[in-house]
């Protein structure tokens, strides 16, 4: 995959990481950006930051007739960045409900999947093409007290290494991110020091660049992967003890 010359759609583009990939893409030479969002009216400044490249568009992953709306739009498409995430911040037991639970589940799978399956057709049909999945470091293991949004992102994960065999006699590439601590609303109280949400995306699109499957973009996911790679079952007695 290059980026140069690609043509991208980002979900969530409106802040946070979705934001930082739209500028990462232009900064790197994608002819046109699809930069997504519930509400339109939150993508001006990407639009005016694109001299023309970016092209604002309504969609809520968790609608499956914005998701149809879209695909029609952008028959062009060559990457698709499954960004678009939410996170309830609760365990699996001390919540008051599930409603959390169940949209982190609506929005981080069923909406992500959806996504998947409405563009990977023109992927293809554009030469291949790749998906570019926004994960967690929770989908490695589970935090205590994030265990739902965790949920969500194992499940996510599972679809990732399900869609890469699946499409790979499509030529498309499939390459999940592991992201740690990276600066937005979401991570806004999650302690210790963070990488932005622009190198975060340009680290994301060298990766993708470079064939990678399953990526770890910054030093705190960096820095777990390789205490649980060492010991898994002490790491999570750790956790516990937290
Ligand atoms: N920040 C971190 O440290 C971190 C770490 C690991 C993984 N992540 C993942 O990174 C992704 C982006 O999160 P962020 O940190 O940038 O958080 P954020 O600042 O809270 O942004 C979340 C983005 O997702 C969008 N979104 C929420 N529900 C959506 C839906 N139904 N359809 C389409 N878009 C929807 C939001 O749109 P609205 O503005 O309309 O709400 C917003 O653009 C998420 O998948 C998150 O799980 C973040």
């Amino acid at each position: 995959m290059e980026i140069r010359n690609s043509v991208a759609l980002v979900t969530g583009a409106n802040r946070g990481i979705g934001a930082g990939f739209v500028s990462a893409l232009l900064e790197r030479g994608a002819t046109r950006v699809y930069a997504t969002a519930r509400d339109p009216a939150t993508l001006a400044a990407a639009v005016a930051s694109g001299e023309g490249r970016v092209v604002a568009l309504e969609l809520d992953v968790t609608d499956p007739a914005e998701v149809v709306a879209a695909a029609a739009r952008c028959g062009d498409l060559t990457l698709l960045v499954n960004n678009g995430g939410t996170a309830a911040m609760t365990g699996f037991i001390g919540a008051a409900s599930l409603e959390g639970a169940r949209q982190e589940m609506e929005v981080n799978f069923w909406g992500q999947l959806a996504m998947v399956r409405a563009f990977a057709p023109m992927l293809a049909a554009n030469g291949g093409g790749a998906i570019l999945q926004v994960l967690s470091i929770g989908a490695m293991t589970v935090f205590p007290g994030v265990g739902t949004y965790c949920a969500s992102k194992f499940a996510a994960h599972a679809m990732c290494k399900g869609i890469r065999a699946e499409l790979a006699p499509r030529r498309t590439q499939v390459m999940s991110v592991f992201s740690g601590a990276i600066e937005s609303d979401m991570s806004a109280k999650t302690p210790g020091p963070k990488i932005s949400a622009l190198t975060h995306a340009h680290n994301c699109l060298g990766a993708l660049e470079d064939g990678q499957e399953e990526f770890y973009p910054d030093f705190k996911s960096q820095r777990l992967r390789e205490a649980y790679r060492r010991d898994p079952e002490a790491f999570d007695r750790a956790l516990r003890l937290k």
